[in-house]
């Protein structure tokens, strides 16, 4: 698929669409049923966790896909140094929600690379002693370390290229693109 005329400027800049924006919409509306399906029951006690910045528009639509009471936190980590599009490891910036004892917690991030984001999440979480810790991410890319990390709730599996949009970024541009795509080679400078 080639990019679409509507985000003007910044869709030049893509190479290739991977999932598109319709397509997006459906895969979030089946796992917010998936997931409110799992969680009959819990009555109040899910806290979804946005791991930020590049989860935010993923956890903007689910939320609104789930019909239960909820409440959502924060996990604010910091892995890519500008214009980096090689992880340099997840580090925790500010506070993990603390009143999750005893309560459903499901972590939800844009994309699984590595696993190492989702991975050490889970770890902090779990001091807290919830009643359970689920991971959900719209993206996994095709990779052995990828794939060999528990997660519950997966959108697409991708191929292991750099991305961007839909909260996915390079150098803290291209998350308001509402699909994701690769970028053409020369702009990734
Ligand atoms: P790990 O490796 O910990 O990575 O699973 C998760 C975090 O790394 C970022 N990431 C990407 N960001 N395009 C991006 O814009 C990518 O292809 C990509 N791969 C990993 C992302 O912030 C995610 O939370």
């Amino acid at each position: 698929m080639t990019p679409s005329r509507g985000h003007g400027p910044l869709s030049r800049d893509i190479d290739r669409i991977l999932i598109g924006e319709r397509q997006i919409a459906e895969r979030v509306r089946v796992l917010g049923e998936q997931i409110a399906a799992d969680l009959t029951g819990s009555d109040g006690s899910l806290v979804i966790v946005a791991v930020l910045t590049g989860g935010l528009v993923f956890v903007a639509d689910l939320v609104r896909a789930l019909p239960m009471r909820l409440r959502i936190g924060i996990a604010a980590v910091s892995s890519y140094p500008g214009r980096a599009t090689k992880s340099r490891g997840p580090e925790l910036v500010g506070a993990l929600p603390r009143d999750l004892a005893g309560r459903h917690v499901l972590l939800v991030d844009d994309i699984l690379d590595t696993g190492r984001t989702l991975a050490m999440l889970r770890a902090e979480v779990s001091k807290q002693g919830p009643a359970s810790v689920g991971t959900c991410v719209l993206v996994r890319k095709q990779k052995p370390e990828a794939l060999a990390m528990p997660c519950e709730y997966v959108g697409f599996d991708i191929p292991d290229e750099f991305v961007v949009g839909y909260g996915l970024d390079y150098d803290d541009e291209y998350r308001n693109l509402p699909f994701i795509g690769t970028l053409r080679a020369e702009v990734r400078r």
